[in-house]
């Protein structure tokens, strides 16, 4: 992928270099997330963000990831409030609102919606979730995030033993970062599902090609050895039914006491975000958090993760608008104070 001026809708069009040139970048905004500088390389810039799906994280991480590099950001959220609640096409939306910005993040519930999007859209369009087919930037920043943590005890994303579990079949976020594993050597991954859950064989087959070792499995009660474990929501909005979605509840809870009889206490603890944490489901439970005066031995990295989703973001802003080669040139330090 070159960046410039590219639409971003399937993590497909990233090779390692372009992986690691966006990582290097991400590691150069911690000055910006951490509010010591303000940048204007984006000043006269707009992001159009239009969410037809529920988001916290994504949406605004976007919006903020957009104005720390000084551009503005206009939204429209649910797809009540658009013009395709009265019948616009995708085509058509993305006519009109890509004359309004410079650059589009765009979820919607439907697989390949926001490609079909992108082909009436005269500005980059960058996907932000489309059904239960990808969310590219999601796996950018749990690679990210992965590599970050690897890092802190000297090893690489390869040879990475990885438990991904819950709801693989529609876990979009797994999807994308399995595509993305594919790049690395040595891997072992682990499937823990249901069996009506299990993760598309496209996928597996993916995997298996490029010489990943994979495991499946229904029981999260056996011993693990590994670096990763990732958990996630049964995705409930992608089933035929409530009633469909009820039996698969809390059907994985990983807990302190799971955490230490099947992981003997060790890998990092990954989850997209949001966990669902009714007492039905309660997949990744609060006792996996630490108590404040604790917070150095845990292994839970979910806020890491939403906090890499900055800088991540803002490095493909950067490379998306060419502005790379302006960064740093009229940087402010901040005036204001909090107390983060
Ligand atoms: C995920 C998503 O929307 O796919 N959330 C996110 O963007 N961080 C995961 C989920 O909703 O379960």
């Amino acid at each position: 992928m070159k960046f410039y001026n590219d639409h971003f809708l399937s993590v497909e069009q990233l090779d390692p270099n372009s992986i690691q040139s966006l990582f290097i970048l991400a590691d150069k905004m911690k000055k910006y997330t951490d509010r010591q500088l303000t940048s204007k390389v984006l000043d006269g810039a707009i992001l159009c963000s239009l969410f037809f799906e529920p988001s916290t994280r994504t949406r605004l991480s976007f919006g903020s990831a957009f104005n720390l590099l000084g551009g503005s950001v206009r939204e429209t959220v649910g797809s009540g409030a658009s013009s395709l609640s009265k019948g616009e096409s995708l085509f058509d939306t993305a006519k009109v609102v890509s004359h309004y910005s410079d650059v589009i993040t765009m979820r919607h519930p439907d697989k390949y919606s926001v490609n079909k999007f992108s082909k009436g859209s005269t500005v980059p369009v960058i996907n932000a979730g489309d059904g239960a087919n990808e969310h590219p930037t999601q796996a950018l920043l749990d690679l990210y995030t992965i590599h970050k943590e690897l890092k802190t005890k000297k090893k690489l994303i390869n040879n990475a033993h990885i438990v991904f579990i819950g709801d693989l079949k529609h876990s979009r976020t797994i999807h994308s970062l399995c595509k993305l594993l594919t790049h690395y050597k040595g891997l072992n991954i682990t499937f823990v599902s249901p069996d009506a859950l299990t993760m598309p064989l496209q996928a597996l087959d993916e995997l298996y090609d490029s010489g990943v070792i994979i495991n499946q499995t229904y029981h999260l009660e056996q011993s693990f050895n590994c670096d990763v474990i990732y958990q996630t929501r049964i995705q409930e909005e992608r089933f035929n039914s409530q009633e469909d979605a009820n039996k698969y509840r809390g059907i994985y809870r990983l807990n302190q006491s799971v955490y230490q009889s099947s992981f003997g206490n060790s890998g990092i603890i990954m989850h997209p975000l949001p966990r669902d944490s009714r007492p039905q489901a309660n997949e990744l439970d609060t006792d996996l958090y630490p108590l404040e005066h604790e917070s150095k031995k845990s292994n839970l990295r979910i806020f890491e993760q939403s906090n890499n989703g900055l800088a991540i973001r803002m490095a493909l802003f950067i490379k998306i608008l060419d502005v790379e080669s302006s960064l740093g040139s009229n940087d402010q330090p901040v005036i204001w104070k909090t107390n983060r």
